[in-house]
């Protein structure tokens, strides 16, 4: 009875084998922030990227926790510093020799993590920091690349700067010039990026040029087409990121580097928060990147490059994120905050497949008693959503036409919620109720939380599968 059994295998594996040479090995990363009231444990986080193949992580900071579930993932990962540490790096090479040492070289290890990449500083020249991490930004450069060579780690692991795209300017692309006052430090850090082999890391987001103003054209914010192209000369623009890219890459050329790599650090398109930011939309602009970026067509001013890596930003929706910039900071996820995905995206290796082994608090909500007087609940629901994410209840967002009683529903759980669902937290002066029926409206969800300790080292099928495939590739 063996033997049927075996030939099932053989084909199984001859399947697999046969499938797996089809996938792309592509340049497509994400961002894997971790502002997130529930956050999921980074095993299932690194599980979830493993299972959709994408090889390529970028951290906002150092984080030992999300550090040591990368260990053995065998992905890349670019480390992030954060402004506020710039000026200590710049003015130390002991604080900068101590950083490297506790955030990268501890790491890179045999069975570590494949530390590539170190941002320093994210966006430093942003136009609202009015120039405060400016001056710091080279001399953090300097210091921390003088401790690589100390750690024997200056030929593996490249420094970089995620700029802005506000850190460029023109009406066409190819007038493209970094803004006035950045002229002098652009041109240090482009010849420190040169000088080592470095890219230069920006950041491109159409979604908030369509979000800031009203008279940016819809279709040129997408990939399918537009009647508003931008004729440049020779040229014609037919999408923002092309468009955008391009005035990088004049403005780069003007300073000389016109032949310097190019990596999006950040590109994307929220889901919720802003009438813009929808599903549709968001599946639309992210599927239409992937594909372009796929196609290696290029940019008119940069034809036919190598795939360029980018990094979709994000992973994961961050519902503490800060809601300055507007509602849809929290909602940037291709997968929403418990590893689910949003909508059909192809990566470029099939759809996006759910996180695994994420464990749910038990499922129920808090809402409004409808039995009671609920007039004196103004002050609750307020301080409810101070801690709270209410973002999705606001103009544009998806649980904006809920109703009065719905809305102070909402709030209710989604403190619960954030107090793991302690019965104190649904009491609201006797106003809360729990209950069992999920009160999830349309596209408006109610959340169910997850469990601090949302798994740990699960082996799952296709961890087992891969394993497998390993080890018959090297036997063969
Ligand atoms: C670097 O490592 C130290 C010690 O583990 C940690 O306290 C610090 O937060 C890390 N830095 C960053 C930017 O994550
Ligand atoms: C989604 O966003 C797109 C892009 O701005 C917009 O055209 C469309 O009307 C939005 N869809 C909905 C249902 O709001
Ligand atoms: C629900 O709350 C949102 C956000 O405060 C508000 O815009 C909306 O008008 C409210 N709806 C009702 C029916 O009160």
């Amino acid at each position: 009875m063996t033997k049927p059994h075996l030939s099932i295998l053989v084909i199984v594996i001859v399947i697999l084998i046969w499938s797996s040479g089809l996938m792309v090995e592509c340049g497509i990363g994400v961002n894997w922030g971790t502002l997130s009231p529930h956050r999921l444990s980074p095993s299932v986080v690194v599980d979830l990227l493993k299972h959709n193949h994408i090889k390529k992580v970028k951290l906002f900071d150092a984080d030992p926790l999300v550090l040591r579930g990368l260990m053995g993932s065998g992905l890349e990962v670019m480390v992030g510093i954060q402004n506020e540490m710039l000026m200590a790096l710049g003015s130390s090479p002991l604080v900068a020799d101590n950083w490297v040492h506790l955030n990268v070289s501890k790491y890179l290890v045999k069975g570590g993590v494949d530390i590539r990449y170190i941002a320093v500083g994210n966006e430093p020249f942003l136009t609202s920091y009015a120039g405060q991490y400016q001056s710091y930004v080279v001399p953090a450069l300097l210091n921390l690349q003088q401790s690589l060579a100390r750690a024997n780690l200056a030929s593996y692991i490249k420094l970089v700067v995620p700029c802005n795209a506000d850190a460029y300017e023109s009406s066409l692309p190819s007038q493209g010039a970094f803004r006035p006052e950045l002229t002098e430090i652009m041109t240090q850090l482009v010849s420190f990026l040169n000088s080592n082999g470095s890219p230069f890391v920006v950041n491109i987001y159409p979604f908030l040029s369509l979000y800031g103003n009203s008279d940016f054209p819809q279709d040129y914010a997408f990939f399918e087409g537009t009647s508003h192209s931008v004729t440049d000369g020779q040229n014609v623009y037919s999408n923002a990121f092309v468009g955008n890219l391009d005035t990088l890459v004049a403005a780069l050329s003007r300073m000389g580097y016109n032949l310097m790599p190019i990596i999006i650090g950040e590109v994307g398109w929220p889901t919720d928060g802003a009438l813009s930011a929808n599903l549709t939309a968001a599946r639309a602009f992210n599927q239409g990147l992937i594909y372009h970026v796929l196609s290696s067509k290029g940019t008119p001013l940069r034809p036919r490059v190598p795939p360029m890596d980018i990094y979709l930003f994000g992973l994961l929706d961050e519902g503490a994120k800060s809601t300055l910039p507007g509602n849809f900071e929290r909602h940037w996820g291709i997968f929403s905050f418990d590893g689910q995905a949003k909508y059909p995206l192809n990566m470029g290796n099939g759809l996006l497949k759910n996180a695994k082994n994420v464990e749910y608090l038990p499922s129920r909500w808090c809402i409004a008693d409808p039995s009671r007087d609920l007039s004196g609940v103004a002050n609750h629901v307020r301080l409810a959503c101070s801690s709270a994410d209410c973002t999705t209840l606001y103009y544009g967002g998806s649980c904006n036409g809920i109703g009065t009683k719905g809305n102070i529903s909402y709030a209710f759980n989604s403190y619960y919620q954030l107090q793991k669902q302690n019965s104190k937290s649904c009491d609201f002066d006797g106003m809360g109720l729990v209950t069992f029926l999920d009160p999830s409206i349309g596209d408006c969800r109610f959340l169910v939380g997850i469990t601090s300790s949302s798994a740990g080292t699960h082996i799952n099928w296709w961890v087992f599968m891969f394993g497998v495939l390993t080890f018959i590739r090297i036997m063969s």
